[in-house]
């Protein structure tokens, strides 16, 4: 029978066999499937194995130090690659949800494409695709056929002749994350909710500028360890903050102010196909408003968003 044990154990057999003394590439994302992929191959083919983790700009604060840290931690070859000033100048005044997408996925592919030909003699690109990703990407269900086509690194095999390696190819998130278990990865890594490839830039509605990154990356960081802290990360399935085209009337003191308004979303969900808003205790929201008010300036407002999916989407563009 199928444990994680003997999974970790004939696929490191199998990846020694095949991939012998070829150097291999693989893009982490942060989150869970590319980690255990790359915590997979780091075990069956060591420093034949080099990652690239990319700094898009629209990440979560401190997101791009802790998880490289975290990588080296676990003996990972892993370049970071400070790209933020690229990405923030191509996405300057672009406002179509869709359009924000193209170019950050486009974007993705070159800077991997630069770093990865920097590489001697790279035979493969290795994926963190799983077999959800696998049925998805055979049907056509609207935008989720679309949904992770910026993690892969589309015509890069092509042209550095590179051919394919996805050892996660079969199974499911859930055993996914036995199968980290089983590779000692913490929990703090395993349990993270997840989180889109285009990041706070579909979470910022309207066009992405380095002051609302600003902004909501501090808002986004109170809530996400506000969560934490009341133990309530756990029970939910994903949590973030998104920062709305509205600025509003506040005052401060003697002063009118007019300033912006952040909208928390937190859901509970098993596949992200369907999600229910979160009860989070009232208590918990006020602090969370509080915070973020008097802490984050150029937010004046915070709202939650009670809305369940069908038919509101888990991210709002
Ligand atoms: P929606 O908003 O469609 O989201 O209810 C469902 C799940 O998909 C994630 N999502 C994305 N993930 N690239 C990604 O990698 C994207 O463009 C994208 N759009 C949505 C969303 O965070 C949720 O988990």
């Amino acid at each position: 029978s199928w444990t994680p044990d003997s999974f970790v154990e004939t696929t490191v057999k199998e990846l020694k066999a095949k991939l012998g003394n070829d150097k291999v590439v693989l893009g982490l994302s942060g989150g869970v499937d590319s980690s255990v992929t790359g915590v997979l191959l780091n075990e069956a083919i060591g420093k034949n194995l080099t990652c690239i983790f990319v700094d898009n700009g629209l990440l979560r604060k401190n997101e791009f130090e802790s998880v490289l840290h975290s990588y080296e931690d676990m003996g990972l070859n892993v370049i970071g690659v400070d790209a933020r000033q690229k990405f923030w100048d191509d996405l300057k005044g672009i406002t179509d949800p869709e359009q924000k997408r193209k170019i950050i996925g486009r974007n993705f592919i070159e800077v991997f494409d630069v770093e990865a030909q920097k590489l001697k003699d790279v035979k493969w690109l290795a994926q963190g695709t799983i077999y959800p990703d696998v049925i998805e990407s055979v049907s056509v269900n609207g935008p989720s056929a679309t949904i992770k086509s910026h993690h892969n690194v589309g015509g890069l095999p092509e042209k550095m002749n590179l051919k394919i390696v996805e050892p996660l190819r079969l199974l499911f998130k859930d055993e996914v994350r036995r199968v980290g278990k089983a590779l000692n990865i913490k929990h703090e890594l395993l349990g993270r909710h997840p989180f889109p490839g285009p990041g706070l830039g579909i979470r910022i509605l309207g066009d992405v500028t380095p002051d609302k990154v600003r902004m909501l990356q501090e808002a986004d960081s109170i809530f996400i360890n506000g969560l934490r802290s009341w133990d309530l990360y756990d029970k939910v399935w994903q949590a973030g903050v998104v920062l709305l085209p509205i600025q509003s009337v506040g005052v401060m003191g003697d002063e009118r102010t007019y300033e912006n308004t952040v909208a928390l979303r937190a859901v509970a969900s098993t596949d992200g196909m369907t999600a229910d808003w979160v009860h989070l205790p009232y208590e918990f929201l006020a602090k969370m408003s509080n915070e973020i008010i008097n802490k984050v300036r150029g937010i004046n407002r915070v709202v939650y968003d009670i809305s369940s999916k069908p038919p509101a989407t888990i991210e709002w563009e």
